[in-house]
């Protein structure tokens, strides 16, 4: 499967590989508006997509291996045991994964559903257009019959894209991705979600679970989260032609219990005015003020079930772990 299509960079090794949206415009993705807006208010926010540059994807990388990073490995093993669970109730489908980041776990369900029902193409979507192709390295190397769609985008712009493809589909996000998502974000994917998906279609949602502070703490704290943190500023830097200095921010990251999530925080050392040239735009931060860079929901499953079925998806069957940390929840489009 190749697909040319005028204005899309494509690209292919043989005919099973392609990535799509490579040469959509920088600004439509990372929105300078939207950051000037986010850094404009109180309290200061930094959209957690900024973490994600070609530096911020291979720190996700190794925050996974991080010993008190316990969500990738419980994902893992969830999915371990039950992709071909998975894969028998919602039969043969087409697989298209938002954030998919490299692909690692996403083999697991490739080859559960190469075996049960001989699939024969996979989507993803992302906004690093890197961690692309490493994606496309780990699902060929797991099936290398299998077409790879890559689609460099956000969530909305890449849903758009996924629309055309062959039903019935089985749309998922894994890596607790969605938990980074605010009320009106998470809204507002379910909506493109709908509309990219017909009747009888599935989505597939890994989530991290609410838990004692401790465990929590410590799976953002360790040497990798505060890299990863602080490597958002880099980030900004590099694009805007900012002047943040690394050397100024602390990290900070705490259960917020009542929210029933994590934040990261980066916290200002000292008063300090900060430019963003490209954005002509300029700001002061006193000792002491967070810029918070990151949620990560915690959620019980049943508040979270309510969330889908405001959008008419309805929870058909969910899977943890054996400590109930982590849970891997399908749903099913109604066909009201
Ligand atoms: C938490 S990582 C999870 C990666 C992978 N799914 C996993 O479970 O290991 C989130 C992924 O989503 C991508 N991402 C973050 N924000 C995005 C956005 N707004 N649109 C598209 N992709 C996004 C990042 O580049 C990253 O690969």
């Amino acid at each position: 499967m190749v697909r040319h299509r005028p204005g899309t960079a494509a690209m292919a090794i043989g005919n099973k590989y392609e990535i799509i949206g490579a040469d959509v415009p920088a600004e439509t993705l990372f929105n300078g508006d939207l950051l000037v807006a986010s850094l404009s208010e109180s309290p200061r926010t930094i959209n957690s997509i900024y973490y994600y540059d070609d530096t911020g994807s291979l720190l996700f990388e190794r925050l996974c291996d991080e010993k008190t990073y316990y969500l990738f490995r419980t994902e893992r093993g969830i999915l371990g045991e039950y992709a071909k669970t998975i894969a028998g109730i919602t039969g043969p489908v087409s697989l298209i994964e938002l954030g998919s980041g490299n692909a690692e776990k996403t083999t697991l369900l490739i080859d559960a559903y190469v075996g049960t029902h001989g699939l024969t193409s996979y989507a993803a979507v992302d906004i690093n257009r890197s961690i692309l192709e490493r994606a496309a390295e780990n699902i060929l190397s797991v099936s290398s019959d299998l077409n790879f769609l890559g689609i460099v985008g956000t969530y909305q712009t890449g849903l758009a894209e996924i629309k055309s493809l062959a039903s019935p589909k089985l749309l998922f996000c894994l890596g607790s991705t969605i938990g980074n998502m605010h009320d009106d974000e998470l809204d507002n994917l379910l909506l493109s979600a709908r509309s990219a998906l017909s009747s009888g279609d599935y989505f597939l949602v890994g989530i991290d679970l609410d838990k004692e502070t401790e465990i929590l703490e410590a799976a953002y704290n360790n040497q990798t989260a505060i890299l990863t943190n602080l490597c958002v500023l880099r980030h900004l830097n590099w694009r805007f032609s900012g002047d943040f200095d690394l050397f100024q921010f602390r990290h900070v990251a705490f259960h917020n219990k009542s929210l029933h999530r994590m934040e990261s925080h980066l916290e200002a050392m000292q008063d300090q005015l900060i430019n963003l040239h490209k954005l002509n735009f300029s700001f002061q931060l006193e000792k002491g003020e967070l810029i918070r860079t990151e949620i990560m929901r915690k959620v019980e499953i049943n508040a979270f079930n309510d969330m889908f079925g405001n959008h008419d998806f309805w929870q058909v069957k969910y899977w943890t772990d054996s400590d109930q940390r982590y849970a891997v929840i399908l749903f099913q489009l109604s066909s009201e």
